[in-house]
């Protein structure tokens, strides 16, 4: 059995989907959103439903020899993993926006709003752009609607809510889709389980 975590949420479907199709039926961790770990013995994991931005975390660790994960996820957390497979889900980008209407830059210090504020740092900082970052855990683009940022750093899938809030890409930072990382220990240790399942799932994404 491996142990893989797998995200809470929007990507969960379609990650169940996937490792169906790759003859993985883990369709179970859909019915029940209190249970947090399901050993499914047919499937040969246990899968642990953690919050998107903790699989890195449960995987660099080694608690699951493998997860999916974001590559926003996986750029902001920094995690000594092995990045295997672009499982071709949850794909989207991670953008800075700004008012359509907004005021000419001067130069001064923007206020960043993110929740994703080391991948928001590192951009700015390689455009020697003064910025100070402005942590939030949701609903970023309501920040700058209220005055407490003058961008925001967030994911763009279709754009609409930027349309909504009338905001308007100006950079893309990184093209996001969710990724298949392999813990550095269980790679050597577990090889062929993790061979295995790599090979199914390659064998649905060609
Ligand atoms: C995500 C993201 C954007 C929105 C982008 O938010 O942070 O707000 O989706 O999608 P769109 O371009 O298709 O409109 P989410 O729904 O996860 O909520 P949150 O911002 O409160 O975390």
């Amino acid at each position: 059995m491996l142990t893989v975590a797998l995200p809470k949420g929007r990507l969960m479907k379609q990650a169940a989907e996937l490792f169906g199709r790759a003859g993985r039926d883990i369709s179970e961790v859909l019915g029940d959103s209190r249970r947090l770990r399901f050993d499914l013995d047919d499937a040969g994991l246990t899968v642990l439903a953690v919050k998107p931005s903790d699989v890195p975390t449960y995987v660099e660790y080694g608690v699951a020899d493998a997860g999916v994960a974001g590559r926003d996820v996986l750029a902001e957390a920094g995690r000594d993993l092995y990045e295997m497979l672009d499982l071709g889900i949850g794909v989207c980008r991670l953008s800075v926006a700004e008012p359509v209407e907004s005021e000419p830059d001067r130069g001064g210090a923007l206020r960043v709003a993110t929740k994703y504020p080391e991948c928001a740092r590192r951009h700015f900082l390689a455009r020697g752009r003064p910025v100070e970052i402005i942590k939030l855990y949701g609903s970023v683009e309501l920040a700058v609607m209220c005055g407490l940022a003058d961008r925001i750093v967030d994911l763009v899938e279709t754009g609409e809510t930027l349309r909504q809030n009338h905001l308007v890409e100006t950079d893309t930072i990184l093209e996001v889709s969710a990724r298949l990382v392999v813990n550095r220990a269980s790679l050597k240790t577990r090889r062929e389980a993790v061979d295995e399942l790599l090979g199914q799932l390659k064998g649905v994404l060609t």
